[in-house]
């Protein structure tokens, strides 16, 4: 029987549109449900949308939509992001979904007739962005809170309890005996001092909103909606048919939650505590990784700077992309994205390292032996060379298995760089010239097999470029393979094939500095956020009317349209926007647009100053703003 193993994202929050730290908790997820199908095991990989809750109940009103209509929009987003970036999930759940309402509502029940669920009143605070319970003294600055720091509201409600605090003992040991239960270790010891410091009961339903799943019918009470983190939570377990078909239940006993730090203690916590309620054995790891920043600050909607992982894939290339966040951070630490970054390693790493390996590699076996690998000798003159790599390679493994992402793919590029640097120190072409064909013929047999083991062990992270890899190697990536190639060490012959370069050189920056805020951040901006401006803040920004007298695309850029605009000034101004994809330029020539125009200027691609912001209205697509009747240029918006 093969083992089965189950691995899941967090899901969710459908208040906001999938940015780069949906994105990573995602395909972290969706590496380690590669690397398992990869060596054998019978995987289920699950993801979704949280759907429920006050935060969400709060969107929707913001937006003149109903919860339903308004999670439907999001959720779908997500849906469609996830699957562009060919995520291999085998099942996408929303909690707005018949069958979780069912799941959450046996498993109120069963937690109820264990006596672990009473009813009292709940005093204290709470935080609608963060969906969580705090106490007076768990406060900064006396309201806010400590998670978030946004202002957090008074509650006095009735409200049906959970008793965590029986399970403080419980949890103690869980941790103690399970050394990976919460990982990394660090994360793991923050747990236990809060769990040492004492538990309090959880308030688990709430009356004062509507959106959220009843109780069930047995507890004839109809004004209580359950607390979102208790129908989010139960998610895991829906999705396995956990009290109805109980169809996938088996995949239980093998579980690893992929979550953020920020979710670590619902997930190290309640959800443990939960579970023993119910009587149900506990994840084998719940995994927390770091939070993402840009150029060194902190995302928000109000700075526009939230990075748009489908915007970096499209300029980037998605494996790039996933590259990159598996590679520049060690696991559970905070990591930065920035272009310069990105490139860097998209040009060293990526294309000298691992592309160039495979270019040489093709064109010393078209060279010297039409393209025919022959590696009968390559265990007679090379076998220190493999000793090497294999110990690498068993590293990588190892750091995957312990969610070390960096480190696995820093173990799998020791492979890639000791294979170029076989290359330049026994210098082949000497060799042919030398008459030692044998030993030349061995030596790109020894790459191409240190090459294919990497393939294969890279697959997870990067499956498109490796399956590349492999087809021009003329190999397959298959469980059957890493068995024989990277577990057995078995030696291979190849037939290579010409191929493309895999990493193109990147030569500037791809994508704006600063994404153009999308309609809904900024709706989200003036709604949720509560970042509003003084009138003074408004009358520093300068936005007029102009006329475009010149619109054209700029090589080297997809994005970039390139405007001479009259703003009634003495002399046009040159303005880039990121919005050739909307617009064919020879159709804006003569137009009236807005511009901000006292945006400091900037250079762009490093030759074209930018000298303003055009400004665009967004709501998925992208429509310049005009003026209602002809105005003079240069006319000023306010
Ligand atoms: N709905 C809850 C999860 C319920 S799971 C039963 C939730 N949703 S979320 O949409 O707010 O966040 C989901 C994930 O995105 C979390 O793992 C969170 O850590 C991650 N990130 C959100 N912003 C992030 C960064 N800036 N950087 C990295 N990841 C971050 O929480």
């Amino acid at each position: 029987m093969r083992e089965k193993t189950y691995i899941t994202t967090p899901i969710y929050y459908v208040n906001d549109v999938p940015h780069i730290g949906h994105a990573y908790t995602t395909i972290i997820a969706d590496t380690m449900a590669r690397f398992a199908r990869l060596r054998g095991q019978d995987t289920f990989f699950m993801t979704g949308t949280d759907e429920h809750g006050q935060k969400i109940e709060q969107a929707a009103q913001q937006r003149d939509k109903t919860p339903q209509a308004y999670a439907d929009e999001i959720s779908a987003k997500f849906r469609k992001l996830w699957d562009e970036f060919e995520i291999s999930y085998d099942h996408f759940i929303r909690t707005t979904d018949a069958e979780h309402k069912l799941t959450v509502q046996n498993a109120f029940e069963k937690m109820q007739a264990n006596g672990d669920i009473y009813k009292g009143e709940y005093e204290g605070f709470y935080c609608v962005s963060c969906e969580t319970f705090f106490t007076q003294t768990q406060l900064v600055n006396e309201e806010c809170c400590p998670d978030c720091g946004r202002k957090t509201s008074i509650v006095k409600e009735e409200s049906y309890f959970f008793a965590l605090s029986k399970y403080q003992d419980a949890l103690l040991k869980w941790y103690e005996q399970n050394e990976q239960c919460i990982m990394p270790k660090g994360k793991k010891n923050e747990v236990i001092s809060f769990v040492k410091s004492g538990l309090k009961d959880l308030s688990i339903t709430r009356t004062s909103f509507d959106w959220g799943i009843k109780l069930p019918a047995s507890a004839n009470d109809a004004k209580h909606v359950m607390y979102v983190w208790l129908d989010a939570l139960l998610n895991y377990l829906t999705t396995l048919g956990y009290t109805r078909d109980e169809k996938n239940m088996s995949y239980w006993q093998n579980t690893t939650h992929i979550v953020g730090k920020d979710i670590l203690r619902f997930h190290a916590i309640y959800w443990p505590a939960f579970l023993m309620s119910l009587g149900l054995s506990l994840p084998k790891h719940v995994a927390a990784h770091g939070w993402w920043t840009r150029d060194g600050e902190k995302m928000s909607k109000s700075k526009g700077n939230v990075v748009d992982p489908r915007e970096v894939a499209n300029a980037y290339g998605l494996e790039n992309f996933r590259y990159f966040l598996l590679r520049e951070v060690p696991f559970g630490q905070d990591g930065d994205f920035s272009q310069k970054a990105l490139i860097e390693r998209i040009n060293s790493e990526l294309g000298n390292g691992l592309g160039n390996l495979l270019s040489r590699i093709v064109g010393m076996s078209s060279k010297y032996s039409e393209f025919k690998i022959n590696s009968e000798n390559t265990v007679k003159f090379y076998q220190n060379e493999l000793d090497e790599a294999k110990n690498y390679l068993k590293n990588a493994v190892e750091n995957l298995e312990n969610f070390a992402t960096n480190r696995y793919l820093e173990e799998l590029w020791k492979v890639v760089f000791l294979a170029n640097a076989s290359i330049a120190k026994y210098e082949p072409w000497a060799m042919i010239k030398a008459g030692e064909t044998d030993k030349a013929n061995a030596l790109v047999a020894l790459c191409a097999n240190l090459l294919a083991k990497v393939a294969i062990l890279l697959s997870p992270a990067m499956p498109k470029t490796c399956t590349k890899i492999a087809n021009a190697l003329g190999f397959e990536i298959s469980t059957t393979n890493y068995e024989k190639i990277v577990q057995n060490d078995e030696i291979l012959d190849f037939i290579t094939q010409p191929t493309e370069p895999l990493f193109p050189r990147i030569e500037s920056e791809l994508m704006a500095k600063v994404s153009q805020p999308q309609a809904q951040e900024k709706q989200d901006q003036k709604t949720s956020d509560d970042e509003t401006i003084s009138i003074d803040d408004f009358a520093k920004i300068v936005i007029k009317v102009g006329t475009v007298l010149e619109c054209e695309k700029i090589e080297g850029s997809d994005k970039l349209l390139k405007f001479i605009i009259d703003l009634g000034e003495e002399k046009p101004r040159q303005i880039l926007s990121g919005i050739a994809k909307y617009y064919d330029p020879t159709t804006l020539i003569g137009q009236q647009i807005c511009v901000l125009a006292n945006l400091k200027p900037r250079t762009m691609m490093k030759k074209y100053v930018s000298e303003g912001m055009i400004l665009s209205a967004s709501d998925g697509s992208l429509t310049l703003l005009g003026t209602h009747a002809k105005v003079a240029n240069g006319a000023v918006v306010g």
